[in-house]
């Protein structure tokens, strides 16, 4: 059974492996371990059989818009629903906190139009979403590209 739970302390190495095994091979950004402590809460783990599976974090941007970032799931467990399921439980939380619109910035488009994503143009994001990019090794030729979910309220 899959349980999707809060991320926790002793879960950080996992998440920073997770994520910079895929940021090597230039799938997702890496992620450094002061990123991944500042902004634990943000995350959400998926447990099968005790092993976490996936992860991905809900982070608030700005008013009414919060981003899907660092959606990983392990190596050899794709295509199992894992993805997807995380990205409701974020949906949800993102509902819950009566925030109407959540983006996400990903090499995966087709997966979140699986997930009820909506491709639209990186302009249409406020200028505050790029702030974090300056650390990007990318900035500033940005080749993700920017899915949109409305929710209902
Ligand atoms: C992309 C990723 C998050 C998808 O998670 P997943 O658990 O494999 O996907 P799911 O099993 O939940 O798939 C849900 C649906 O999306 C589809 N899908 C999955 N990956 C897809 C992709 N890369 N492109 C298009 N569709 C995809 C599935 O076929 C499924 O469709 P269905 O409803 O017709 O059956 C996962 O493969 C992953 O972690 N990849 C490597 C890291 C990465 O690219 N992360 C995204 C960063 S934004």
């Amino acid at each position: 059974m899959t349980v999707y739970r809060k991320a926790r302390m002793r879960d950080v190495p996992e998440l920073q492996r997770l994520i910079n095994s895929y940021a090597e091979k230039g799938l997702m950004l890496p992620r450094p371990l002061v990123m991944l402590y500042e902004g634990l809460r943000d995350f959400v783990v998926a447990e099968d059989g005790g092993e976490i599976v996936a992860v991905g974090a809900l982070h608030i941007v700005w008013d009414d818009l919060a981003e899907i970032r660092a959606l990983a799931v392990a190596p050899g467990k794709e295509g199992r629903g894992y993805g997807r399921g995380l990205v409701g439980v974020l949906l949800d939380e993102a509902r819950d906190m009566g925030i109407g619109q959540v983006f996400a910035l990903t090499y995966q488009p087709g997966f979140f139009e699986k997930c009820g994503f909506s491709v639209v143009s990186k302009d249409t994001l406020p200028h505050k979403v790029w702030g974090e990019c300056i650390n990007c090794p990318k900035f500033p030729k940005c080749d993700e590209v920017a899915v949109m979910y409305t929710l209902d309220r």
